[in-house]
């Protein structure tokens, strides 16, 4: 089985069901590390209650990047990661750590990229902006991750409808929802090996 780490900066939801469907045998990954920048998280405790090793790491821990960057790969290749998942993690991962493991990243975002994505737009922030947009429709995208922000390739991305009556609280609701129902379906269709690059796209077979 793939072994996997989960970088998450916040409750940890989307985590927390990858684990759910991982014990329900829906998924068949390894969760080897949980690395997370913030250690009053929510989702350390997450990972605690399963059993996951955790690491609480920050830039600010180290003297500069290059520190910072060789020991999280040190600990990554020690734990024989195959694929990082991204899971509401705040911190720009470095240009690094994204070259050592070109195509073996990936990230959910609360949006259909490349509409309401890029530096600053996490959270309510999305929601706020889709909202005041007028758009009629958001969603949820979970894509590769390169070295610019909510940018690579794209492996799925599910629409939710915005209605007239939406606030940020209720759509953040609704898309938050949706993740938890794509996102272990992008990690399950990577670790069966049925997703290719080609280029700028993914290729997902049934
Ligand atoms: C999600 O909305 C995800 O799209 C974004 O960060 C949020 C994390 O939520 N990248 P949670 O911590 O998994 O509940």
């Amino acid at each position: 089985m793939m072994n996997c780490a989960v970088f998450a900066s916040g409750q940890g939801s989307n985590f927390d069901i990858l684990l759910q469907r991982k014990k329900a045998g829906d998924l068949h990954v390894n969760f080897v590390l949980m690395v997370g920048n913030n250690s009053s998280a929510g989702v350390f405790e997450k990972a605690r209650k399963y059993g996951i090793e955790v690491l609480h790491c920050s830039p600010s821990h180290y003297l500069d990047e290059k520190e910072y960057c060789s020991s999280l790969i040190e600990k990554l290749e020690e734990k024989n990661v195959q694929l990082i998942v991204l899971a509401g993690y705040m911190k720009k991962l470095p240009a690094q750590l994204v070259h050592h493991f070109k195509e073996k990243i990936i990230n959910i975002h609360p949006s259909l990229l490349p509409a309401f994505g890029g530096k600053g737009m996490y959270g309510s922030n999305v929601h706020k902006a889709v909202l005041d947009y007028g758009s009629k429709v958001t969603g949820v995208t979970v894509h590769f991750v390169d070295e610019e922000y909510d940018h690579g390739p794209v492996i799925i991305q599910e629409p939710v409808r915005v209605f007239d009556t939406d606030t940020c609280e209720t759509l953040a609701a609704r898309v938050l929802a949706t993740e938890h129902a794509v996102y272990w379906k992008a990690v399950e269709a990577i670790a069966c090996g049925h997703v290719r690059i080609q280029g700028r796209k993914v290729v997902v077979n049934a």
